[in-house]
């Protein structure tokens, strides 16, 4: 694996799914990383995850045992916002609640380094609000990586209205050192894979519901025929149910069009818990 040329202290806020994930990516590369959370559970499961990552990658022969090792040393768990102090890079990956990530970048804006390029992770709430409580929000912009973050090559870099030409370009330069690329958009709901994936996949459902054909029959023919490497009923599966919801609400409220208004099915599962795959149970069936 590509070891970054100018390797850096990197904090990463929220060691979830994607917290854990850009933990893991950015160690690999080289970097030294701070990951903070304030649940000691979360932290446990976030250490556990970074662990089995880097394994998979030795098995897969992308990662060689001494390099692992090297990895899980740069990494340090912490419970204290405090130690993003010596960061130069600080991306947050808290819950996705404005109010939680507006209370975390006040805090971060008093232990930040001057210098610091700061990144929200954000995949549907406003990088341009969530600036508005940053000390320095010419030095802030969105990092949206995708799940799995070891696997998935984009990040997209998203462009605050307070965001400064040279932090995107800094941004830019950070994720190529990581090994993935980076696509430069403006703050706007859903950015770009987002604002055409979702009404995508909620039709997807709007076809199912109309009794078009089976889930199997519907993902098939997008395979088969539209050469996607995964149905969009399983695409669902795999992101969340809810999760899903929760993007085409926001972009249904954010741009008012009917386009990406949820179907009724989608809703209905939801309130049902049949989630995917976390809940073993989504369009299709999970053991
Ligand atoms: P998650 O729920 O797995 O993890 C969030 C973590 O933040 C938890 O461990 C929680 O303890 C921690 N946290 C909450 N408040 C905190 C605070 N004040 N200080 C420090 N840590 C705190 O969430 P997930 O899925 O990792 O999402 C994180 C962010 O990434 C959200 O903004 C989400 O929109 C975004 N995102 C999620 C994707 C996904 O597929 N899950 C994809 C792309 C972006």
């Amino acid at each position: 694996m590509k070891q970054h040329e100018t390797a850096t202290n990197v904090a990463v806020i929220g060691a979830g799914t994607m917290g854990a994930g850009i933990a893991q990516v950015c160690a690999a590369a080289g970097h030294t990383v701070t990951l903070v959370d304030v649940s000691a559970e979360a932290l446990e499961r976030g250490r556990k995850s970074v662990a089995k990552g880097l394994e998979k990658l030795v098995h897969k022969g992308r990662l060689g045992e001494a390099e692992r090792d090297a990895s899980l040393e740069r990494l340090t768990f912490t419970g204290d916002l405090a130690a993003v102090g010596g960061a130069a890079v600080v991306i947050e990956a808290v819950f996705e609640a404005i109010a939680v990530k507006r209370e975390v970048w006040e805090k971060l804006s008093e232990v930040a380094t001057p210098e610091a390029l700061l990144a929200s992770n954000t995949s549907s709430l406003s990088l341009t609000e969530i600036a508005a409580g940053v000390a320095h929000p010419e030095r802030f912009c969105g990092l949206h990586f995708f799940n799995p973050v070891p696997v998935l090559p984009l990040v997209e870099v998203v462009r605050a209205l307070q965001t400064g030409a040279g932090t995107l370009e800094r941004a830019e330069a950070f994720v190529r050192g990581l090994g993935k690329t980076p696509i430069v958009c403006d703050d706007r709901p859903g950015f770009i894979v987002n604002r055409l994936l979702i009404p995508y996949l909620n039709d997807a459902v709007h076809a199912l519901a109309e009794g078009v054909a089976s889930a199997e029959a519907i993902d098939s023919a997008m395979k088969l025929g539209a050469n996607m490497p995964i149905g969009p009923l399983a695409l669902l599966d795999l992101v969340g149910l809810d999760v899903a919801l929760a993007a085409a609400e926001s972009l249904h409220s954010e741009f008012g069009d009917p386009k990406f208004r949820p179907h009724p099915l989608l809703r209905q599962m939801v309130r049902a818990g049949k989630l995917g795959r976390k809940t073993g149970e989504g369009f299709f069936q999970y053991s």
